[in-house]
């Protein structure tokens, strides 16, 4: 095959045969080998156009079509032999395709280059990655929606600064956190669009000169359409830099709702119950309930911004067009996918059998002065000066934390010595129920703009 010393699939010009520190150096098949369903729908797609446009026989392209079939079958199976000493699926795959066909696989790389065809790989993969994520982010969003209709009636405090600030229902905070699921949905499917165009026929960085039909590849392979400049389609990696941003928001999403279930089922909070299936305890302190999953996940958050930091700055050097380089951008991009999916799926099982303590939830807001606000909004109906109502209040707050009581514990008397206005129909006002139904527009956390809520949610989804 070579008339140097290198048996490689481009060893021609070579006249000694690669180190074998090198080829461990430079292998991808041990991670690529994951593309192997993508690289042999591009080739077989390539294969067909090849075809169509008379570069390649039909008995070529049947030939190769139904002997890459029967390699992924066997891959499928587990047992296709990988080998480190062909670098990466795509020479594993086509080094094993000429050997069961003969001729015609040596055919297959015609009018093409592993530069396009390692960025059709990951851009297929990506897209499927962006399909599987969407199907768990919904089943998420629709379990944080049931969550929010069966306690769209329970109170507890809604904090700022964590610090008690105002009565919200659980119902409206479980569709806080729908709402910033929503958003990363929404990104995932517009970066999606940018994902999906085909930069097959860019070959290594010119294009080529073959009579090529890259619409014809894109439709067999579902792409939107087709690259406008084969330098950048070669080169680069925006599109996974842009999906581990969209992962990265969603992470940072899933930690902050961890930090508050971690913070929830600790015995001060006591709001939550996480179920015993998803918990661990302690090797030395029998009564530990551990609340692992949140904790994985906002540990795994710091994982998935790696990876994003580690594709910003591969890319950041790089000149035009193509450089080996960018094979380090398989596994931060493995990774991201992996671990987004895989706490997406554990909080799509977890959070419908989040149990609410609800009288735990009722006694906190009610402890931490969270009507403060409905006090001073009750006095500014009666005529006061909004800034002279929240001195007048905080004096009561003073007052309430002296006697170590509840605002509404105060009687109407001491209570109306912050205020004259203050009238009977003040306790109406400043109790939970009261504060939370005041509440009462879209976007607010009453009971009943919460129902209203997941009813056009429900709507949507249709
Ligand atoms: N394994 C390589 C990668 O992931 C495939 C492309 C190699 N191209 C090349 N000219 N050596 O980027």
């Amino acid at each position: 095959m070579t008339t140097g010393g290198n048996s490689k699939l481009w060893g021609g010009r070579f006249s000694e045969s690669t180190s074998s520190l090198m080829e461990s150096f430079s292998e991808s098949v041990s991670f690529d080998r994951r593309l192997y369903r993508q690289d042999i729908a591009g080739s077989q797609a390539h294969a067909r156009m090849l075809e169509k446009v008379g570069v390649l026989g039909a008995a070529d392209a049947k030939a190769i079509i139904e002997g890459l079939d029967a390699i992924r079958t066997e891959i499928d199976e587990g047992r296709f032999e990988w080998k480190t000493e062909l670098e990466d699926v795509h020479m594993n795959i086509e080094s094993e395709l000429t050997r069961r066909i003969g001729e015609a696989g040596k055919r297959l790389h015609t009018g093409r280059s592993r530069n396009d065809q390692v960025a059709t790989d990951v851009r297929l993969y990506v897209r499927e990655s962006i399909d599987d994520l969407l199907i768990v982010i919904d089943r998420l969003a629709a379990a944080l929606l049931d969550l929010a209709e069966r306690e769209a009636d329970t109170v507890m405090p809604g904090f700022t600064h964590l610090q008690v600030a105002q009565p919200v229902t659980f119902g409206h905070h479980m569709l806080a956190w729908r709402e910033q699921m929503l958003r990363d949905r929404a990104r995932l499917v517009d970066a999606r669009r940018r994902v999906n165009v085909l930069p097959l026929g860019s070959a290594a960085l010119a294009g080529t000169v073959y009579p090529i039909d890259r619409e014809f590849v894109a439709q067999q392979l579902g792409f939107d359409s087709v690259t406008e400049n084969s330098l950048d389609a070669v080169s680069d990696r925006d599109f996974a830099i842009e999906f581990c941003a969209c992962a990265s928001l969603l992470m940072v999403h899933l930690s902050r709702w961890s930090e508050e279930l971690i913070l929830w089922s600790t015995p001060m909070f006591g709001f939550v119950n996480l179920p015993d299936r998803f918990c661990t305890g302690s090797s030395i302190m029998p009564q530990k309930k551990n609340p692992d999953v949140p904790e994985l996940v906002r540990g795994k958050t710091g994982r998935v911004l790696g990876d994003l930091h580690a594709l910003l700055v591969l890319m950041k050097g790089q000149p035009l067009a193509y450089n080996r380089d960018n094979q380090e951008d398989k596994e931060p991009l493995f990774d991201a996918i992996d671990t987004v999916f895989a706490c997406l799926r554990i909080y799509a099982e977890l959070v419908p059998s989040i149990t609410v303590q609800r009288e735990r939830c009722r006694a906190a807001a009610a402890a931490g002065y969270s009507t403060a606000t409905d006090l001073a909004d009750y006095l500014v109906k009666k005529g006061l000066p909004f800034r002279d109502a929240h001195h007048a209040v905080g004096s009561a707050v003073a007052r309430a934390v002296e006697k170590a009581c509840e605002l509404s514990d105060l009687t109407l008397e001491e209570l109306r010595e912050f205020s004259a206005l203050v009238e009977e129909d003040v306790y109406a006002h400043i109790t939970l129920q009261g504060s939370l139904a005041a509440r009462n527009h879209i976007g607010a956390t009453s009971p009943v703009q919460v129902r209203a809520a997941i009813a056009r949610a429900r709507k949507r989804q249709g």
